[in-house]
């Protein structure tokens, strides 16, 4: 077990403003922003996995996506209900999701890295259920440019994507990055792009 397990989300939700997450960004993605203009992208469902304080969810219902922002903290959800009363949002673990529909698209910022090590074929097998037949999954994480520390995310590689993904979709992408956010010390990221892989 981690020490990213022992996290209880519901109490950082509720002990701190989410503005003040370090995660926080009041801004699209730009790595996102980027993806979506070069794919041509503008309309069709988004699942925003990990919502948190759901400023992504709502910059990609700006967009024009049909957006369902889900979270694991129920105290996360309630507050992204309150600030956007517009979108749609779930409490729900992907790991034992009790989504019904699927999606066009997913965005993961900063959930799949909090995964523990051994639920991401868990992850990997959810996420290609809830995507409709050639759906794309934009995943945002730390990278492994960084040192793993037992108290933060994991730091993935090109190696851990290909590993947990391979089976089930498309590498399209991957570019290092950072995460821009309110923590002055900027953190290196990957970036991926993944096509769910269905066979003919
Ligand atoms: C680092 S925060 C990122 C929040 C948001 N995506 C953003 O970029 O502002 C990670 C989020 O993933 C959520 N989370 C963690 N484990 C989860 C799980 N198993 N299923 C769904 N959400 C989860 C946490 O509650 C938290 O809101």
């Amino acid at each position: 077990m981690s020490g990213q397990d022992k996290i209880n989300w519901d109490n950082r939700y509720k002990n701190s403003k989410v503005s003040e997450m370090p995660w926080y960004n009041p801004d699209i993605d730009s790595d996102l922003e980027k993806a979506l203009k070069s794919l041509n992208l503008n309309s069709g469902t988004f699942l925003d996995l990990g919502t948190g304080p759901a400023t992504q969810a709502n910059k990609l219902s700006e967009k024009g996506f049909r957006v369902t922002g889900t979270d694991i903290s129920a105290e996360a959800v309630y507050l992204a209900k309150q600030t956007f009363e517009n979108i749609e949002f779930i409490q729900d673990d992907i790991l034992d999701t009790k989504l019904q529909h699927k999606f066009d698209y997913i965005f993961d910022r900063g959930c799949f890295h909090v995964i523990d090590i051994e639920k991401r074929d868990i992850y990997c097998k959810n996420v290609f259920h809830l995507l409709n037949e050639s759906g794309l999954i934009f995943l945002k994480c730390f990278s492994n440019k960084m040192p793993e520390n037992d108290l933060e995310p994991h730091r993935i590689s090109e190696a851990d994507i290909k590993k947990t993904f391979n089976n089930k979709f498309i590498l399209e992408d991957l570019w290092h990055t950072e995460f821009i956010n309110s923590n002055p010390q900027q953190t290196k990221a990957l970036f991926v792009i993944l096509r769910k892989n269905t066979p003919l």
